[in-house]
């Protein structure tokens, strides 16, 4: 035989992984209770979810679902632990980190080989990524609890927190969760999904034997229902969740109005885009580790393919070829490269998907067969089909993509956005500005230069869009798990002033005047794409103060609020000025509120606002501080992995719809436009229905200092009715409001539509201290994180 011979006939022999320690752990047990306040609760075989190894349906071990009473008390738990858990400080809670990072080393064999049991992943990828990188979460989340007072001074932790995980990471899911979650002071009830529980409970284990007080992590088992109730129990003061957006959707419902800070990281439909200068056996390879790694049950898995057209057809060659020689069997052989798909169910529902697909005239090119008795699916791609077809729009979770080519960077922009979601995106290129000027223009919270599906503890993860809010990992992911003292705890700005009156003014008459106020015939008129309209429909309302009515304003509606997120999203040259730019605009802002001094004190004293002098002074000062700001807060770089630029650029929202207070009008209004557009956000804005005659002096001031058209809009009405439009719209990208806990609850709800975050910081007073600033402008910006190969 010639050793051309040998090499072409040569096969992998097999190379499975020792799994006798793992199988003599689960042997040890009849079935799991919840690991609640430190130990185990009794199995309830009444209660038992059979878990099985989906390589090959074996039922490898019971958990039990826990029930209202054990939720009861692991809440209670966690509550009990808090205290102690924060006397402790940072350097004791950065201890117990360092102590289960170790404890994870040390066992990374055992935790690899459990996880491929329970998930089917193969076991190169449990061993080498997945575990690796939990270790990797505790030590970096050691040193934010040491760095705490460092580095968030004056933030407390939040308290009580629910974690609701999947089961495509189990374990580093778990430790995204739980590590940040603990490094901030935090307690946490954590349920792991109902498929693969097994790594989470040997975890708990490690929990106990390193001494971690009791009550600081529990974990409760179960399915849907256990997790729906953990949500909502009101013993928790933050819920953090991964899975799919559906459920993410039906967890911002149940949660509106209770007053839980909330962060969801769901699904995706993530580009992979191919330009024609790629490194092409690099892209090909990207694809391996894009779609095929975690058998394509990964929410940032690249499974739209877009390739530029003179590249195709060579491509597709190379990755059919590729495609061709990856081994699908056994998880536990070391030579496997795709494993079992995690459940019956989720194979089904892979397989129903590409049914429809073939139906709608996909083809389904798909690799050899694939092994007989367990959950196994070929991996593969998808070619011709259409853009908004099923396999192009519905995230598969399976280990296809669809290949679709482009001829002009701009059409692989487009049809990269072209999804609701906006978690990641992977861009091949070895023209730096091409790929740039893609990762610029796509709306994901993560992209990769060069390369894709890279994580790190310190590289803040998580989407835009209806991929959900809230960042995981780095300084950005800390923050979820804080809180600045007093914040939220402004029960209701409305309620002080009483309920406003929006009928319309009496008949017009001459003589009729409030106090030092206009004619009565002036009606204040909306602000809408820089331009003073009139209400759809004329109506108007009157305005009223101390003295009397005197004046009125156009009564917004649904169709003007509209017609304003139309103008905002024109604008959208705003966002994509340079920060100076805006800078400037801001300040002139300033200069101009300045000469506006008299105008604006008469506008306050029409409603009786006491301090009116200070509140201008502090008004003035203020644009003048966000105008400084607006270049200054822009991102930051994080120190990931050796090789790599991961930088965390802060982007606007987009479109915001604020809903000011009625507390402090100029100073709050002021505050909430200017951090919101210095971070390059247009806005839509329902000030204090009582405070129209100001808002027209502050769309004057638009007008005069250059803020172009439709990047503020002002919309006076029933301002309540109005922030409920705002949050049903799928054009407004977040909603930042100042109400009471009753329009939060019907703020949130609404808001579950296209998942835009619903942000209420109660301030108390405006007059507040930088710090608290930075932190309010901070609700301006969302983080897209952008890794680039740096150095050979
Ligand atoms: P899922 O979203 O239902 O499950 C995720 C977790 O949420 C599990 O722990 C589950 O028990 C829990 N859960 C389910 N309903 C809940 C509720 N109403 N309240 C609170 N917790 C609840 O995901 P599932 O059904 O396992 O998978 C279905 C599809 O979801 C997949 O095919 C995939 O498309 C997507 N998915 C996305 C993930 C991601 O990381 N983005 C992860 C898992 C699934």
């Amino acid at each position: 035989m010639s050793i051309r011979e040998i090499l072409t006939t040569l096969d992998y022999g097999p190379a499975p992984e020792d799994a006798s320690a793992v199988r003599g752990w689960l042997a040890a047990r009849d079935g799991w209770g919840q690991f609640i306040d430190g130990a185990f609760t009794a199995h309830d075989p009444a209660r038992a979810i059979a878990v099985e190894n989906p390589a090959t349906g074996e039922v490898i071990a019971a958990v039990t679902a826990a029930d209202a009473a054990e939720l009861d008390r692991a809440v209670a738990a966690a509550t009990r632990a808090l205290p102690g858990w924060q006397a402790l400080g940072p350097t004791g809670r950065a201890r117990f980190l360092y102590a289960l990072a170790r404890a994870v080393q040390k066992r990374e064999r055992f935790l690899s080989v459990l996880e491929t049991i329970d998930n089917g992943k193969p076991i190169r990828e449990s061993r080498d990524i997945d575990i690796p990188l939990v270790a990797r979460h505790f030590y970096h989340h050691a040193g934010w609890a040491a760095a705490l007072p460092a580095m968030f001074p004056g933030m407390e932790p939040v308290g009580v927190c629910a974690q609701v995980i999947p089961w495509n990471f189990p374990l580093l899911m778990l430790a995204w969760k739980v590590a940040p979650a603990l490094a901030a002071g935090n307690t946490v009830v954590l349920k792991p999904a109902e498929q693969t529980p097994l790594t989470a409970l040997a975890f708990a284990e490690i929990c106990a034997e390193i001494g971690l007080p009791a009550g600081v992590l529990n974990i409760v088992t179960g399915a849907g229902e256990t997790g729906a109730a953990l949500v909502s129990h009101p013993g928790i003061a933050k819920v953090a969740f991964t899975g799919s957006t559906e459920v993410g959707r039906a967890i911002r419902r149940a949660t509106a109005g209770q007053g839980k800070s909330l962060t969801l990281e769901l699904g995706g439909k993530s580009p992979f885009i191919v330009f024609a200068s790629a490194d092409l056996d690099a892209a090909v390879e990207g694809v391996v580790d894009g779609i095929w790694f975690n058998g394509g049950q990964v929410c940032c898995a690249g499974s739209r393919l877009l390739v530029q057209e003179p590249l195709a057809e060579r491509f597709q060659a190379r990755l059919a070829a590729r495609l061709a020689g990856l081994r699908v069997g056994d998880p536990l052989d070391k030579s496997t490269d795709i494993g079992a798909i995690v459940s019956a169910e989720q194979l089904s529902r892979i397989n129903g998907l590409l049914n429809i697909g073939r139906a709608e005239g996909a083809v389904i090119h798909q690799s050899g067969p694939v092994p007989e008795g367990g959950h196994f699916c070929a991996p593969g791609f998808v070619t011709g089909a259409a853009t908004a077809s099923t396999l192009q729009t519905v995230e598969i979770f399976g280990p296809i993509a669809t290949l679709t080519t482009f001829r002009t960077p701009d059409e692989a922009v487009e049809l990269a956005n072209n999804t609701a979601y906006g978690l990641a995106a992977s861009i091949w290129a070895q023209d730096i500005d091409t790929a740039m000027d893609a990762a610029a223009k796509v709306k994901a919270g993560v992209v990769w230069i060069n390369g894709t599906n890279l994580f790190d503890a310190a590289a803040p993860f998580g989407g835009m869009r209806e991929s959900g809010f809230g960042r995981e990992g780095g300084a950005e992911g800390m923050l979820a798990y804080l809180r600045r003292p007093g914040a939220d705890d402004v029960a209701d700005d409305g309620a002080e002033a009483g309920p406003v009156d929006l009928s319309p003014a009496p008949a017009p008459a001459s003589g009729m005047r409030g106090n030092d106020a206009p004619a009565l015939d002036r009606t204040i008129k909306l602000f809408i794409g820089g331009r003073q309209v009139r209400a759809d429909g004329g109506a108007s309302y009157a305005l009223r103060g101390p003295q009397g009515v005197f004046g009125a304003a156009a009564l917004g509606g649904r169709k003007d609020i509209r017609n304003a997120v139309e103008a905002a999203r024109k604008a959208a040259g705003w966002s994509s000025q340079a920060g100076h730019n805006r800078a400037q605009v801001l300040w002139f802002m300033a200069e101009n509120m300045d000469q506006r001094r008299e105008t604006l004190a008469r506008a306050l004293a029409l409603t009786g606002t006491p301090d009116a002098e200070a509140e201008i002074a502090a008004s003035i000062d203020r644009l003048g501080l966000i105008a400084g700001l607006a270049d200054k807060l822009a991102g930051r770089v994080q120190s990931t992995r050796a090789r790599h630029l991961t930088v965390s650029l802060a982007e606007p929202w987009g479109v915001m719809g604020l809903a000011c207070p009625h507390r402090q009008p100029l100073l709050s209004m002021v505050t909430m436009i200017g951090a919101a557009i210095a971070m390059g956000n247009r806005v839509v804005c329902i000030p204090d229905p009582r405070q129209a005659w100001l808002a027209a002096d502050l769309a004057q001031l638009c007008d005069s200092s250059d803020v172009p058209g439709g990047v503020v809009n002002l919309v006076t009405g029933d301002s309540a009715a109005l922030a409920e439009v705002l949050a049903l719209h799928d054009d407004v990208d977040a909603l930042w409001h100042q109400g009471a806990p009753g329009l939060t609850a019907r703020l949130e709800a609404a808001a579950a539509g296209n998942l835009k975050p619903v942000i209420r910081h109660a301030v108390a007073d405006w007059a507040m201290d930088p710090a608290a600033l930075l932190a309010l402008i901070a609700a301006g910006q969302q983080v897209k994180t952008i890794w680039v190969p740096y150095g050979a």
